[in-house]
């Protein structure tokens, strides 16, 4: 995937809220606005890489790109579960995510303890392979400390925080 790393940021909307629930994995979900500009070449499917909310400390993460067809979605979305554990939830807050890596397409499961376990695999996946020199270098990206922190930060010498980075 030439697109790759791919570097976006977004506010983060309210999703069905089965990640938390259902799951036990919370995702975070970027706007219509955001999933519209990915470019052609990433295909839907499970990426890596990292991420930050609100200018906030860098923490690996794994994003879910596409309809999930285990719950048969109409809306293709963009779904982050960053690795750590948060006390609160975050919407509304500004996330920032550099894509670097693909790990497998997205399918449907026989049950949800299934989804489950392919969801914490792709997560040890995901923290194994962040650890590789080439990937931890794009944490230290200067895409994150310019990163706006509030969805009202724009202004002339910020980046608007609907609009997408790449190769910034
Ligand atoms: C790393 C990761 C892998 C995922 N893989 C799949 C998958 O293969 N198939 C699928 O239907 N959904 C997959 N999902 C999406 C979950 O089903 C989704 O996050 C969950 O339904 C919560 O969505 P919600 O926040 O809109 O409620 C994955 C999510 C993550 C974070």
């Amino acid at each position: 995937m030439r697109s790759l790393p791919y570097f976006c940021r977004g506010e983060v909307v309210r999703g069905f809220g089965r990640g938390s629930k259902e799951l036990g994995i919370p995702t975070a979900n970027f706007p219509d606005s955001v999933v519209e500009h990915l470019p052609a070449d990433i295909s839907t499917g499970i990426y890596y890489g990292w991420a930050s909310v609100s200018n906030g400390d860098i923490y690996k993460m794994v994003m879910s790109i596409g309809w999930n067809p285990y719950y048969k979605n109409t809306k293709k979305s963009m779904e982050t579960h960053v690795i750590h554990k948060f006390k609160e939830d975050f919407y509304g807050q500004i996330l920032s995510v550099v894509m670097v890596g693909y790990i497998r397409p997205e399918r449907s499961f026989d049950s949800l303890e299934d989804l489950i376990a392919a969801i914490n695999n792709d997560i040890e996946e995901a923290k194994q392979k962040l650890e590789l020199p080439e990937h931890l270098k794009l944490r230290e990206d200067n895409f994150f400390t310019t990163a706006p922190g509030t969805p009202s930060t724009t202004n002339a010498n910020t980046t608007p925080t609907q609009t997408i980075m790449n190769g910034h």
